[in-house]
């Protein structure tokens, strides 16, 4: 079985197969391609998008769900092990989709579990579906993934979202730049494997200076409760896109964001050519449709 537990599982061909089958599956949807599957969703931690999008996922490709979006309302409350509940789960599904709040959850599921484990978020450790529709979303707003100049914006040192994607774009040999306060810096260990690979890369206090020089602007959410009111309030404030912050903007820029945002990126950019993280959100869909059809060795 295949498990989907963390980026750095894919190669390049394994992450241009993601691509190509959820590009396919988005032009020419399959409403009967998992028919008779049952898929277990089981979100042992709040999420909006990533849980709505794998079951919007399943439903359309003619699948049905099982699961639980409160894990307070299971056998988890009486003490029941991850182990034992995944051991259990899935003996009566064909997959098994997850997220929890303990980094590392995914892989000891994926040693209980009879069915491909599907990691849709383990603490601050790997989001790997969240990755693949960020490539998704890239490849599609820019026309390819090759030597793309990508700057990572905030919260770079809890957001594991930021950490997979820079791995990710190392088969395609990104160059990056890093924006973010001392306190929330890119992990030595990524900046260490970024130079093991002879990825470029640089720093920069600025969203407006480096605006012009990248193709994405990838932003995220600087998380208040790591910080006392007055620090945060000072970080926070230094990091916001506004339309003022995109005037020498290449024309090509697109911002992402894996959201859900709060201040990070002002309202009235959503009205500019510049925005894509609503699309970005879509696309959900189709990548997680595309890992579903390649984990049940269906063909698309
Ligand atoms: N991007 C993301 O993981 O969003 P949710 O937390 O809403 O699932």
């Amino acid at each position: 079985k295949r498990d989907i537990i963390s980026i750095a599982d894919f190669n390049r061909n394994d992450l241009e197969l993601v691509l190509e089958t959820a590009a396919e599956l988005k032009n020419s949807p399959r409403p009967d391609l998992l028919k008779g599957k049952v898929i277990a969703s089981c979100f042992f931690e709040a999420s909006t998008r990533t849980r709505l999008s794998f079951e919007t996922a399943v439903q359309r490709l003619g699948g049905t769900l099982i699961g639980f979006s409160d894990a307070g309302n299971t056998s988890a409350k009486k003490g029941e092990t991850l182990a034992d509940s995944v051991n259990i789960i899935s003996s009566y599904t064909d997959a098994f989709v997850m997220r929890h709040p303990q980094e590392g959850a995914a892989r000891l599921a994926s040693e209980f579990s009879s069915v491909p484990v599907i990691n849709g978020g383990d603490g601050s450790n790997q989001h790997p579906t969240q990755t693949l529709l960020d490539l998704f979303s890239i490849r599609e707003c820019q026309d390819k993934l090759d030597g793309l100049k990508v700057a990572f914006v905030g919260d770079l040192k809890y957001g594991r979202t930021v950490h997979s994607l820079a791995q990710a774009l190392c088969h395609f040999g990104a160059e990056f730049t890093f924006i973010a306060p001392k306190a929330l810096a890119m992990p030595d260990y990524i900046l260490e494997e970024l130079d093991e690979k002879g990825i470029k890369y640089r720093f920069s206090d600025s969203i407006e200076e480096t605006a012009p020089q990248v193709d994405i602007i990838y932003m995220t959410r600087v998380q208040k409760e790591r910080f006392d009111e007055t620090e945060y309030k000072h970080i926070a404030s230094r990091y916001i896109l506004d339309v003022d912050s995109l005037k020498e903007a290449k024309d090509n820029l697109k911002i992402l964001h894996p959201l859900p945002r709060v201040d990070e990126i002002a309202v009235e950019v959503d009205k500019t050519p510049y925005a894509y993280y609503f699309q970005q959100a879509e696309n959900g869909v189709y990548a997680r449709q595309a890992l579903l059809a390649l984990v049940l060795n269906e063909v698309v």
